[in-house]
């Protein structure tokens, strides 16, 4: 019974809590009952010690630099997997067989165009807009043409949900590109697989039909691929919070969206671009940049370092970095920016103050250099950032609404504000 416990000495009396241990022996005290036995909470500013919930679909374990989908490691389906395979995989908690596969190819090809009515939304946003914000809207917007969201969470439904969800956020995303450039929209076109389709939709003109390099969709479908999920992360929290709530898919992804949408988080790929930009504009060859990121008082930081989790390396950084020297020898692309990349990674890598805060280059780190040499331009990056992460969400919606014993999600707070204020009529003040 002692191994199954935690003991709590608090105010002279002992409490028992009890433990759980994961699938891959990661440990937890349960604290459910601590509140109503102690009138205590536990505290912890930015989550970093709390586990919000138990999950079956990703498995990360930061000081090993392992990352694993429904336990297959990531090296091993970024070499022989694909995107949509994964997406299956995530959302259905197995590899697909070959009719499972066909079926949710076919339902993405069916559901690929959106509703016509949508392209008079598009037209409102200005040509300024953020395309995150015009994707975050429009998936919402999405859910208008569906009622039967509405009705909640439906087994029956959530396959052609899912489906319809991750090939028209595809489908949102070039149009938004498309509208914010001028361009008129492309629309998909059956026979292309999933990743070219969007190659075709951003990049084709309705007179010249872009020739589409295969190494160009091995690239992005690698970054969808590794995109595709990393657990409690701060927009997969956020759609599981918003789920929670029973609000529709479209509803809480597009949730995740906004979460993303901030520089901290996928945000970083397009502040890598920004920030390399900037070191080559001003002349450095990264140093003074270096120097500048460990001062804390210069409001830099070295954007695509550092990770919440991954205290030794980030896996998906060492499989995209091969990915970002081959995409670009195939392009035949010399980019000043990633000779600055790859100087300040060597710098970085071999500075006490990286090395004593563990500090690596992560996956956004090249990420952004590959879809520089694509053709995708820099506002786009956060987008395709969340194409990818569209099977997570869902995949984490789905476990959040198939569990009955689900409650809305709702954290306490320690409250340090003012007590006891009497209000002062305004003339008094
Ligand atoms: N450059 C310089 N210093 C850094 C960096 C960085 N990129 N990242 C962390 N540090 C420093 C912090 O200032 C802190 O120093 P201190 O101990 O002297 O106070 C220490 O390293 C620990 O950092 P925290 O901020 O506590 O780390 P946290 O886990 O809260 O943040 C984060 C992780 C947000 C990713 C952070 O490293 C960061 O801002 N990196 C740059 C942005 C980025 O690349 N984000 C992408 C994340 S990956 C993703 O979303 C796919």
């Amino acid at each position: 019974m002692a191994n199954n416990t935690a003991k709590l000495d608090l105010d002279g009396k002992i409490y028992e809590l009890p433990l759980i241990v994961g699938s891959e022996n990661e440990k937890a005290i349960d604290i459910a009952s601590l509140r109503a036995q102690t009138n205590h909470i536990t505290f912890d500013d930015g989550y970093g010690n709390t586990g919000s919930c138990k999950s079956e679909i990703t498995f990360i374990d930061g000081d090993l630099g392992i990352l694993r989908y429904r336990g297959y490691p990531i090296e091993e389906l970024a070499e022989k997997s694909s995107f949509i395979e994964v997406s299956y995989l995530l959302i259905w908690g197995h590899l697909p067989n070959k009719a499972e596969l066909t079926e949710f190819s076919n339902l993405l090809s069916q559901e690929q165009t959106i509703h016509a009515n949508m392209k008079h939304h598009f037209e409102g946003f200005p040509s300024t807009a953020h395309p995150m914000a015009i994707l975050s809207s429009m998936i919402n917007a999405v859910s208008a043409y569906y009622p039967e969201l509405l009705e909640g969470y439906n087994p029956a439904h959530f396959k052609l949900q899912a489906a319809r969800l991750i090939s028209q956020v595809r489908s949102i995303a070039a149009f938004s590109y498309r509208q914010s450039h001028g361009l008129p929209i492309i629309y998909p076109k059956k026979s292309l697989k999933y990743t070219p389709n969007f190659i075709h939709m951003m990049f084709s003109e309705p007179y010249d039909e872009f020739v589409i390099d295969p190494a160009v969709t091995k690239a992005l479908d690698l970054i969808f691929l590794l995109h595709a999920d990393h657990e409690q992360n701060c927009s997969t929290s956020t759609v599981r919070m918003v789920g929670s709530s029973r609000a529709n898919l479209f509803a809480s992804t597009a949730a995740g969206v906004c979460a993303l949408w901030g520089p901290l988080h996928g945000g970083a790929n397009q502040a890598v671009i920004e920030m390399l930009l900037e070191i080559h504009a001003s002349g450095d060859d990264g140093r003074k940049f270096i120097e500048a990121a460990k001062d804390k008082n210069s409001g830099k930081k070295l954007m695509g370092f550092g990770h919440r989790v991954y205290k030794n390396y980030d896996p998906r950084a060492m499989i995209i970095k091969k990915a970002c020297d081959d995409v670009l020898k195939a392009l035949k692309i010399n980019d000043p920016l990633l000779d600055i990349a790859k100087h300040l990674e060597t710098a970085a890598l071999s500075d006490p103050y990286f090395v004593e805060r563990k500090l690596y280059p992560n996956v956004d780190f090249y990420s952004g250099i590959i879809m520089r040499a694509i053709g995708i331009p820099v506002e786009m990056f956060t987008v395709i950032f969340a194409i990818g992460r569209m099977p997570g969400w869902i995949a984490n919606y789905k476990e959040v609404s198939d569990n009955q014993g689900t409650r809305i999600y709702r954290p306490r707070q320690i409250y340090t504000g003012p007590i006891n204020q009497k209000y002062i009529p305004i003339d008094q003040r």
